[in-house]
């Protein structure tokens, strides 16, 4: 693989659903207006309370010619701060849907410090010892930076916490040891929240938190009103962080139903053979059920070999192949001991059926909300890879212009994350050994590499994030484990080698 072209794509991102520069600002600046239009609304309604200098000079007209200019200077925020963001950091993505969820839950946290607040300075008891400004540090940015983290990834995460503290530190009055605190709590809380595909991970990402945040409180306080309120500020900021769990696990899976996305504890939960379409798969297509999990085995070992994500990796996998289901006898791994039916068809009909899988698998993924990362694994696990083994068959057509060789490929996309080029290698690899007969591991390391080589070359690793030195790492983690899954299988016919994928 070494000398070839475009190993990694280091320069510009690809379009975004398509969509043009121009048509991205446009839409980006339209969803900013409408942004700040709801947040300008809420100002509206709190505006003499958050702005009681204004509200005197300005008398009654301030709510209206304030949130006139709110809007305007909330979206500018939203626009430049995401826009900057979206064309200079590679993994914050600017779909309207990512836009969308980060604006709604912004919101929701301006709803939730307001109320927190306000329902406090409500308590007598309270109100007696502690002073009001502390409740600030009960705002629960950290809970919902670890949703954005564990929903989306890291980058959108800081961007969400930077933007969201700017935003909600106006239902504190504005106050810096309040801005500082929603700063630093939101970062604590995000890096805290790495991988999380257990419950109990969650929480104690929010265990972790929680002494971070009652420094950072008690420091602030201190540093800005002197010793009287610094026991209550460590306090609340304890308890922000200690909540912070329990509180990103209410709302993610809200987020999820809402928006479509897949944390890695629902994918936990779309691991196991209960689900309906793993049943389906097992019981109907047993050949490919038996590939999605040895996939999912090499995916997984190469995941962990370049630090990608391992449980996406292996639930990918499993759902990769779904588009099979009611179409059995097509694929070459449910066919041992059975006929080629291909062997009595136009390779043009193969053609179409066997691409068909892809298509028909994004659809029941969203049949099955089987969420955003398994469902771009689907689509993207062939790329825009040749259908080698009816290439042969058509050459005939081929030669006398009744077909093109871009006719037998996929129609992609090409994978865009590591995680799917993972699959599409391991798949490949996996299709390939499986109609070798009772390879050594040397046979099984030559043809890994050989697969590795020919996708690279083909171009479809082009628009992900793989080095070449994670694609050697990824080639040799399945190489490793594929030749010790080989050691102990069931051969399959030879027919329809390299194609099942
Ligand atoms: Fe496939
Ligand atoms: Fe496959």
């Amino acid at each position: 693989m070494s000398g070839s072209r475009n190993a990694t794509r280091s320069g510009s991102r690809p379009p975004e659903n398509g969509a043009s520069p121009r048509g991205r600002y446009w839409r980006l600046l339209a969803l900013s207006l409408g942004s700040g239009a709801v947040f300008a609304v809420l100002f509206y309604l709190w505006g003499q309370e958050l702005f009681p200098r204004a509200a005197g000079r300005w008398g009654g007209t301030f709510p209206f010619v304030g949130a006139v200019a709110l809007t305007l200077a909330v979206a500018l925020f939203l626009s430049e701060w995401f826009g900057f963001a979206g064309r200079e950091v590679r993994k914050v993505r600017l779909a309207a849907r990512d836009f969308l969820f980060l604006c709604s839950l912004a919101l929701l946290l301006f709803f939730a410090a307001k109320a927190v607040i306000d329902l406090l300075a409500e308590i007598p008891a309270l109100g007696r010892g502690v002073p009001t400004r502390v409740y600030a540090y009960l705002i629960p940015l950290p809970a919902f930076a670890m949703v954005v983290r564990v929903l989306i990834n890291s980058e959108t995460s800081i961007l969400f916490t930077v933007a969201a503290s700017v935003l909600s530190a106006a239902a504190a009055a504005g106050s810096w040891p309040a801005l500082l605190f929603l700063l630093l709590s939101g970062t604590a809380g995000a890096a805290r929240a790495r991988r999380v595909p257990y419950r109990y991970r969650m929480l104690m990402a929010g265990v972790q938190t929680a002494p971070v945040c009652a420094l950072a409180a008690a420091a602030l306080e201190f540093s800005f009103h002197g010793g009287g309120g610094v026991l209550w500020a460590g306090v609340f900021g304890a308890v922000n962080g200690l909540l912070s769990g329990p509180i990103a696990l209410a709302v993610m899976p809200v987020a999820e139903s809402t928006f479509g996305y897949a944390s890695d504890i629902r994918l936990m939960e779309l691991s196991g053979t209960g689900h309906p379409l793993l049943s389906r798969l097992m019981t109907e297509t047993p050949g490919t059920f038996h590939h999605s999990v040895v996939v999912g085995t090499l995916a997984e070992a190469g995941a962990h070999a370049i630090g990608a994500n391992p449980v996406l990796c292996r639930v990918a996998a499993l759902y990769h192949d779904i588009g099979k289901l009611g179409k059995a006898q097509y694929y070459s791994e449910n066919q041992a001991g059975a006929a080629n039916v291909h062997d009595a068809m136009s390779p043009g009909l193969s053609r179409a059926v066997i691409l068909s899988h892809v298509k028909e698998g994004v659809r029941m993924a969203g049949e099955f909300r089987l969420g955003d990362r398994i469902t771009e694994i689907i689509e993207q696990h062939h790329g825009t890879s040749l259908l080698y083994c009816f290439l042969d068959k058509a050459r005939p057509m081929i030669q006398d212009r009744k077909a093109s060789e871009e006719m037998f490929r996929y129609p992609g996309p090409k994978p865009k994350s590591r995680e799917a080029a993972i699959i599409m290698l391991a798949d490949a690899a996996e299709a390939t050994v499986r109609s070798l007969s009772r390879p050594t591991p040397q046979e099984v390391d030559e043809n890994v590499t050989g697969i590795v080589n020919r996708v690279y070359l083909d171009g479809q690793l082009n628009e992900c994030d793989l080095t070449l030195r994670d694609l050697h790492a990824v080639g040799r983690a399945i190489s490793q484990v594929l030749a010790a899954v080989a050691h102990a299988r069931v051969d399959y016919p030879e027919s329809g080698k390299g194609a099942s994928g």
